[in-house]
Parts: structure tokens; sequence; C-alpha cells
């Protein structure tokens, strides 16, 4: 059978389909460094400085060499790649280098436990998964105590203790022994009901059956909606509003105590939330960088209610920030740290959840496998990755942070010459964003048709890919934000080369010329 390359027409139709009509279904052929590179209709090889960077996984860049030729020895040495299930696998050494990092930047002498998975969302199943079974253990020892309550209470009528009387109306009964029945079969029905989770608006968290129903965005998340657990939604900018929601939702399991001679009934807290889940850099949000005080009221709230704070840093992690933990630069201290995209060096695909210790429920290792999770491969790819970015005293962070302020001075200046275009520059290390006015008021009716349907980035991007041979997007929920998310071996030479073209962009913006901008159709 030969296998011919063309035409998507059994995968990726109707996607390559909306890209083409923004220029954007380019063929690449090859990946280096910054670049990617496809073919024009003579045969020549055109290069693209690539600044979506695998949205974020390419902190080293395209088939980086030091991780190339540690792949290739890898294989030639026939590096055992599936060799789960036994005494060893080379997770643990990344779960150990990433500890070492979690007590350097996050400054916690607690251990964190690793449990791995195969990509974002996976990881982020991962913890969700393991912040169920937490919930579930510590449901199952309230109900213990409960009953240990209600033994005690049984006890003391023996003796001769009387029932309250506003204790067995509130529950309709007229003994004890039914009311402690009522108390059971109450409890149990109240643990069963589904956990609530907590995240933030704006906020993106992957796209798998649990995971989406942390992502804000509604046109993602709704039509899933029945298949999973829901989340209340918290404005970054207000996280107290938190305090309040958990109140709104509290739930009580019933309790019973011997207090002036009879037996009352009490209550305990029931754990309604999950876990809360945020990103210390927003990415999809549009680059929004937690403040420290968003920071200090999620902690406040968690430390409160006893909700396990959980970081997604897989894409605001492994160094981009200009620490490994963007999460250092705000102060968040978090019970799980969830990574993946860069972690696999570019080329390998991983996630890794880290839990804290004292939130640590061992038994998930037995309940939680996967085929392919913490394969020697991955595994052994991240630890390069880990040790390429270790290196020098954190060379590698230095200069994410120089390139990154260095880029962030070039497109505020283009921003400030072009106010009437750009609303603002934001981000932090090399996880930079750029934000355009809206259209949806534009004189231009293509300029509005674009704003309303969310795609006027992608009219710029098509422009950029082919007047300026830039690869660039937007961000899913901020769809006039572009994100700007190279390697650390971005040069001075590109990033001129982009604040020009958006210079150029910003003046077709300004001439409100929706012709200047459009494209359609592949270039290769
Ligand atoms: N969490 C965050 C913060 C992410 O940015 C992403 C993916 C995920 C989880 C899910 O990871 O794709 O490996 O399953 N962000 C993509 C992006 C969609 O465009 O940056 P995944």
């Amino acid at each position: 059978m030969s296998l011919s390359p063309g035409a998507p027409e059994f995968a990726d139709s109707h996607l390559i389909g909306m890209l083409d009509g923004f220029g954007l279904a380019v063929k690449y052929v090859r990946a280096e460094g910054n670049t990617l590179y496809h073919v024009d209709g003579e045969g020549r090889e055109i290069g693209v400085l690539d600044l979506a960077s695998g949205f974020g996984s390419l902190i080293l860049g395209h088939n980086n060499p030091h991780i190339v030729e540690h792949a290739k020895r890898l294989l030639d040495e026939r590096v055992a790649v599936h060799a789960q299930f036994s005494g060893y696998s080379f997770g643990i050494d990344v779960a150990a280098a990433l500890n070492r990092i979690i007590r350097r930047e996050l400054g916690t002498d607690e251990k964190f436990y690793g449990l791995f998975g195969n990509s974002g969302a996976e990881a982020v199943e991962i913890a969700i998964k393991h912040a169920e079974m937490d919930r579930g253990m510590r449901i199952t020892e309230l109900l213990e105590t409960i009953d240990g309550n209600l033994e005690k209470a049984a006890e003391a009528v023996r003796g001769g203790t009387p029932v309250a009387q506003d204790a067995l109306r509130a529950l309709g009964v007229d003994s004890f022994e039914a009311l402690a029945a009522e108390v059971r079969r109450r409890n149990t029905e109240t643990s069963l009901r589904q956990p609530l989770f907590l995240a933030l608006e704006g906020g993106f968290h992957g796209k798998l059956v649990s995971s989406i129903q942390l992502t804000y965005n509604s046109d993602f998340r709704t039509p899933f909606r029945a298949l999973a657990a829901q989340a209340r939604f918290v404005p970054s900018d207000q996280v107290e509003l938190a305090a309040k929601i958990v109140e709104e939702e509290r739930v009580a399991l019933l309790d019973v105590v011997v207090r002036d001679g009879a037996v009352h009934l009490a209550e305990q807290d029931f754990p309604v939330f999950g876990a809360f889940f945020a990103e210390p850099i927003m990415g999809e949000a549009g680059i929004k960088p937690l403040s420290a005080e968003t920071v200090r009221a999620l902690r406040e709230v968690c430390d409160a209610t006893g909700i396990p704070l959980v970081a997604d840093e897989i894409q605001s992690g492994m160094g981009r920030s200009g620490t490994f933990f963007a999460s250092a630069h705000c102060g968040l201290v978090p019970d799980y740290i969830i990574l993946a995209k860069a972690l696999g060096g570019g080329i390998a695909k991983t996630g890794v959840v880290l839990v804290r210790e004292s939130r640590y429920r061992q038994d998930f290792e037995l309940l939680h496998t996967s085929t392919f999770g913490k394969d020697g491969f991955s595994s052994r790819i991240a630890l390069k990755l880990l040790e390429l970015l270790e290196a020098d005293d954190g060379a590698a962070y230095r200069q994410a942070a120089e390139r990154g302020a260095k880029a962030k001075a070039a497109m505020e200046a283009v921003a400030a010459e072009f106010p009437d275009v750009f609303k603002e520059v934001r981000g932090r290390g090399l996880m930079l964003g750029i934000q355009f006015h809206g259209q949806e008021n534009s004189g231009n009716e293509v300029f509005r048709e674009w704003a309303e349907h969310h795609v006027f980035a992608f009219a710029v991007a098509g422009y950029l890919l082919h007047e300026k041979q830039i690869r660039i997007f937007s961000t899913a929920s901020s769809p006039d934000t572009l994100r700007f998310e190279p390697s650390i071996h971005i040069t001075d030479e590109e990033i001129d080369r982009f604040a020009e073209a958006l210079r150029d962009v910003a003046r077709i913006v300004r001439a409100q010329d929706s012709d200047a901008l459009a494209r359609t159709g592949t270039s290769s």
C-alpha cells in the first residue's frame, strides 16, 4: 500500500478548511530552533519564525540539538521504553529533580510525590482524580467519626439518657434507633453527591472529560457539562468571593452529641469542593499573571476551607517565566503542581502531577495506572531537559528573563506608538501577550465580522505568516490577544523583526484596510 500525502480527506478536513480561509493551512516540512520550514511553488524552502512554539512546548526550540542527540543515544542504547510496573522507573529521577527545584524556588521543605501521565489534560485529570480520592477518604473518616458518636449516644440511651424532642422532631422519628438510621441514611445520600471544583474565570486546564469542566470558555465546556463534576468560577481579581461560594454551597453531614443530659443533633461540614485550580500566569485567558494579592487570597481561602490548591504550570512552567515555576514570582505555594508541554523537551510527551506529602494518598498509585505514563524514553528526555535548564546555575532561566524583558519592551514601544490599535502588553519572561482593541465597532464591515466571530487575530496571523514569515496565534479565550512564546534562543534580530511586523499590522488596522490583511489559500 502506498501512502500518499495530500488532501485532508480522512482527518482534519473541516479544521484545515477553516485555517485555509486565513492562509494558515501551510504544510511544514522541517523545524529547527525558532524556525519552521515549508516549500514554496518553486521548490524553495521558506523559513518561518515560530512564535507559537508548540503552544509553549518548545522552551529550547524545535529539535534542540542536545535533546535530539540525547534521544538518538537513548535509542542506540536500547533504553527500556516500556518497563513500568517494576522496581524502578525514570519517573523517580524526574520527580527527585523536580523536588530539588521546588525546594529552591518555592521555599518549602515538604516532599512532593510525582504522578505521571502523557499530556497536560491527562495530568489535570490525574490531579482531579487524586483530589477526589483524598476527598472520599476524608468523607469516610468523617462518617467513621459520626458512627463512633452514634455508638456513644446509643450507649447513653441504653443507660437512660433521653433523646432531645427537637432532634426527634427534626428528623420526623420517635426513637433513638429510628434517628440513628435516618442520620446514616441522610449521610450516605450526602456522601454520594458529586463534588464541585473551584477555578478562575478565563482559566484553561485542558479539554478531556473532567478537565474541560474547569476550563472557563463556555463554547468548549458546556456541550459536555453532563459528563463530569462542575466548577464554580471566581474572578481572578476577586478571589475572596470564593469564600462566599463555599458558604453558598455548604452542605452538612448529620451528627449526634450527648450534651446536658440528652442526645442532640449536630452537624459536620461536608467537603463539597475537590480542589481549587489556578494558573500562576493565565495563558488562554490572554497571558495574565496572577498578582501577589490574588495568590494570598487563594491561599487564604484554601487554608480556611481545607480545599487543596492546584497550580497548573503546564504552560507557565519549565522556565518560561524566568524561573522554573511561575509560582515563584507571585509567592504561590500550592498543594499540587501540574507540568506537561515543555517537560517533554519538544519531542516527547509527558505530564506530571506533584502532590504535597501531607495531601498525598499513596493508595492512588495502585488505583491509577497508564500504559505509557512515565515511560523510559519520555522520562529520560524530561531529565535531559531539566539538566539543560538547570545547567550553569540556571543560565536558561536568566536567558528567558532577559530575552523576555527585551521582547516586552519592544512590544510596549509598538503599543505606545499605536495606542488606538493596541490595548495592552502583558506577561512575564517569554510568556507575553499583546492585545488589540476590539474591532466590534469598526467602520469596516469585514473587521466587524471578524470581531464578531472572534477571528480577527486569525486574519492578523495570516498576514504575518505570508507577508512577514512569522507564525503566531491568539489565545483561545481572549481572541484579541496574540501570544508570544518563543524559545529562550530568540535573537535580537528576531525580536526586532516581530516588532516591525507589528508596526505594519498596526498601520493597516489604523487605516481599517481589511483587504491588506485578508489572506486565503495555502502558499505551499
Ligand atoms: N493547562 C494549561 C494551562 C494549558 O495551557 C493547556 C493547554 C492544558 C492545561 C492542556 O494541555 O493540551 O497537553 O492537554 N493549552 C493549549 C494551548 C491548548 O493552546 O496553550 P494539553
